[in-house]
């Protein structure tokens, strides 16, 4: 990655359609036959949870090239107290550019600002060999189980880091994905149709099936 050339910025209003198409075409049949991404970053700028100080584009000799974003959030600790989180994500990278140092940088540059602001710890289902790099591990090892997931399941896809230095000491607890990532399969329907048209795959590696099933 030449460094020289990229610039993190805030999104403004004037690149939504851009980032929204750059979500789809990152996305596109990486977890689903199609993708829902564009339409859930369309739906949460518009959220109460979301965080318009957090919410970046990355730009290489002036193209936007890839985004993230974060959202607030609780952890419901066992004790009865309501824990301040973020989550975070959609994240992208341009497809082309994929695997080639960028999303780190993207990630670091977000988690840094995040951290300047005051946050503690951000919460959210990925990969851990992306995000173990930038310093996330699992989040059963601070103590917070996802939500609704029975006890004995495989909860290694949901990852936490500390913002703050021993944010969740003493602390154990249940995490709560924001409403606002729950999109209706209909509703991306009928927004994907603003777009150019694109073929769906089912693909191997997808996580979920589409035709209409839950994720
Ligand atoms: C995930 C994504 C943001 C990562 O950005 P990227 O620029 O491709 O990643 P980087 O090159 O910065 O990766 C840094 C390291 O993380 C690891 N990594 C990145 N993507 C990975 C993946 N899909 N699987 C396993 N390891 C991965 C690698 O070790 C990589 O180093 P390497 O290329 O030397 O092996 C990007 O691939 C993307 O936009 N994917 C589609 C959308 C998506 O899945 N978003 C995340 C949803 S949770």
């Amino acid at each position: 990655m030449t460094k020289n050339n990229v610039k993190f910025r805030l999104e403004k209003k004037e690149d939504y359609r851009a980032v929204e198409n750059l979500v789809r075409e990152s996305f596109w049949n990486v977890y689903r036959p199609g993708c829902s991404e564009h339409y859930v970053i369309h739906v949460l700028r518009d959220d109460p949870a979301f965080v318009k100080e957090l919410d970046f584009v990355m730009e290489e000799d002036g193209r936007i090239i890839g985004q993230n974003m974060f959202m607030k959030t609780f952890v419901d600790a066992d004790d009865g107290r309501k824990i301040p989180v973020l989550t975070m994500g959609p994240i992208c990278i341009a497809p082309e550019l994929k695997r080639r140092g960028y999303g780190k940088a993207l990630l670091d540059y977000s988690l840094e600002k995040a951290a300047a602001i005051g946050f503690g710890a951000v919460l959210f289902e990925g990969n851990i060999e992306f995000y173990g790099k930038s310093g996330f591990d699992f989040a059963s090892r601070f103590g917070i189980r996802y939500h609704d997931l029975p006890e004995d399941a495989d909860s290694s896809f949901f990852l936490c880091k500390e913002l703050i230095a021993g944010y969740f000491d003493g602390i154990t607890g249940v995490y709560r994905t924001p409403a606002g990532y729950y999109v209706k399969d209909c509703d991306v329907e009928e927004f994907d149709r603003e777009f150019p048209q694109k073929e769906k795959l089912r693909l191997p590696g997808q996580l979920f099936g589409g035709d209409g099933e839950e994720d």
